[in-house]
């Protein structure tokens, strides 16, 4: 049985590693282990507990490889499984945990599976473990329902013999029959073959998506924009009850190991729900989207904060807390918005951004973030700085969003872009020189590469750097204290345990530092004790 003392999940800092977009071994211009193992002494240095892999599985890609069509191999592009277990066992040897991104509410359409289901045939076996419909009207050429895909358009695609699929999100990912006993257990032995492999946990895709409502009914949406399914009370496939037996057994399988497996769940779920998920026989964090789409204010933060706590310390889970991601703007540019949360792609994409202003924020942002209590998550390149690449040029765009959405929303390849590592032109040492990158890279990133930051000692990575540094050595950050103290309108001031202090200013007034305090770190310049506006500090109490 899994040893319960094992907590390392409830404080880890997790290193979200986009495979695709990381580092280039082999000068393809995409991402791949042999580049993972190259660098995994800067993530050791970086100073994190961990690394979650992005999907790495064969797949055509037609989602990032969130379409994947084989569960228990690599992506020939990024390597192979003897490659992947030395990279498990390096990444160990270096004290780096190593979590995995699974995707079990749909498969690739290139999936063995699926390509039975088409060949068998409607009424066939094969067809009972996706969602095989016939369509509505005379001759079934209406789709079944009135569902949309997240991508944009109807969750339904007919196929030549005249049923329809379902899939919420590319037509390329044919959503699993989570009826079928049989997906049960393919998924129960794909979750062994990896632990059996070393992996210490898993990140799940779509973890509210899974149960669908057998019958299947209308929405009565015109519009389908929103991942949750906000507004509507029994939902017939957003955060049904039935996905927590699914998690029920995968818990039970992930304690049937010795040491400590863990799952973090990807659920967009309406207030008060993801508690739920994180039941003590259920996952054991997940994300919080909550606070990534929070804007950068005083008040709306300290309502998530609050909220994000007490309601999961009702199942005695612990908050996690991410600024960025590989689906979301990057926080610099959002935060040198007018408006700094995130709303929808259409409201969000491209508003005017200052840059300095952003990155003055997104170092104060770092700091809130690593100074709460429970665990946090670090997207590939914020340690770095970066920005959305806005101005990719349409040719270039992969995201199915663009394309679904009749170009109308970019999508997300702008946080996608491969991240600079070296030298002053690309492929600024993500690939061999001469390499092309999958995404071109910005001309400018010269001065943001690991090498440059290196040597800036008022870079962001010397502030993360910094600042998991006394994350792992001031004690107080062990224990999962938390408690507001009184401050200004527009700041954020918060005590952990034994006498650290985590200070934010995001008012237009500089903020007065409590008296016999020392500053162990600042995001910016402090004045005479005066902390300046978009700027947090950690001090300790003399
Ligand atoms: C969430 C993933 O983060 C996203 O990249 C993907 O497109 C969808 N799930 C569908 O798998």
């Amino acid at each position: 049985m899994s040893n319960a003392t094992d907590n390392w999940w409830r404080s880890a800092v997790i290193y979200q590693v986009y495979i695709r977009s990381f580092a280039d071994g082999d000068g393809d211009g995409t991402g791949d282990i042999a580049g993972l193992r190259s660098r995994l002494p800067y993530l050791a240095e970086l100073g994190v507990d961990a690394i979650w892999i992005n999907p790495w599985y064969p797949s055509p890609l037609a989602d990032g490889g969130y379409d994947v069509s084989d569960y228990r191999d690599i992506h020939p592009t990024y390597g192979t499984l003897a490659e992947a277990e030395k990279m498990i066992a390096e990444a160990h040897a270096l004290g780096l945990r190593v979590i995995l991104d699974i995707v079990p509410n749909h498969t690739s359409d290139q999936h063995l599976w699926f390509q039975q289901a088409l060949a068998a045939g409607p009424g066939s076996p094969e067809r009972e473990r996706y969602l095989f419909r016939d369509g509505r009207g005379e001759d079934g050429s209406l789709p079944p329902n009135d569902w949309h895909a997240a991508f944009g358009g109807p969750a339904w695609t007919r196929v030549p013999d005249g049923q329809w699929y379902l899939h919420l999100f590319a037509p390329e990912q044919p959503d699993l029959n989570w009826d079928h006993p049989a997906v049960h257990a393919e998924f129960d032995d794909v979750l062994h073959f990896w632990f059996d492999l070393g992996v210490d946990g898993f990140r799940i895709d779509v973890a509210h998506g899974m149960a669908k409502d057998p019958a299947l009914p209308d929405l009565g949406l015109t519009e389908f924009s929103v991942l949750t399914g906000e507004g509507q009370d029994d939902h017939p496939h957003w955060d049904r009850d039935g996905v927590h037996d699914i998690f029920r057994r995968w818990r039970a399988i992930a304690d049937g190991y010795p040491d400590r497996r863990v799952f973090v769940a990807e659920a967009h779920v309406r207030p008060g729900r993801l508690a739920h998920y994180l039941r003590n026989d259920e996952l054991h964090t997940a994300f919080n989207f909550d606070f990534l789409k929070c804007p950068l204010e005083a008040g709306p933060l300290r309502e998530v904060i609050d909220r994000s706590i007490t309601d999961l310390a009702a199942v005695g889970a612990p908050p996690t807390w991410v600024l960025s991601n590989h689906d979301e703007t990057r926080h610099v540019t959002r935060y040198g918005r007018a408006y700094t949360g995130v709303r929808s792609a259409l409201l969000d994409q491209g508003a005017p951004s200052d840059r300095a202003l952003g990155t003055r924020r997104a170092r104060a942002a770092a700091l809130l973030m690593l100074a709460l209590p429970g665990g946090a998550y670090i997207y590939q390149g914020e340690e770095l700085g970066l920005y959305e690449v806005e101005d990719l040029p349409e040719a270039a765009l992969q995201d199915p969003t663009w394309e679904r959405s009749r170009h109308t929303v970019r999508g997300r390849d702008g946080c996608r872009v491969p991240i600079p590592w070296s030298g002053t032109t690309p492929p600024f040492g993500f690939g061999p020189p001469g390499s092309v990158p999958w995404l071109p890279q910005p001309k400018d990133w010269t001065s943001y590469t690991a090498e440059a930051a290196s040597a800036d000692p008022a870079s962001m990575l010397q502030l993360y750097r910094a600042a998991l540094r006394l994350r792992r050595a001031v004690p107080a950050f062990t224990g999962e204290a938390f408690r507001w103290l009184d401050s200004p309108h527009g700041t954020l001031v918060f005590e952990r345990g034994a006498g650290l202090l985590c200070a934010v200013n995001l008012s237009d007034q500089p903020l007065p530092l409590p008296d016999a305090c020392q500053v162990l770190l600042a995001s910016g310049p402090v004045g005479d004790r005066l902390l300046p506006t978009d700027t947090a500090a950690w001090l300790q109490r003399n």
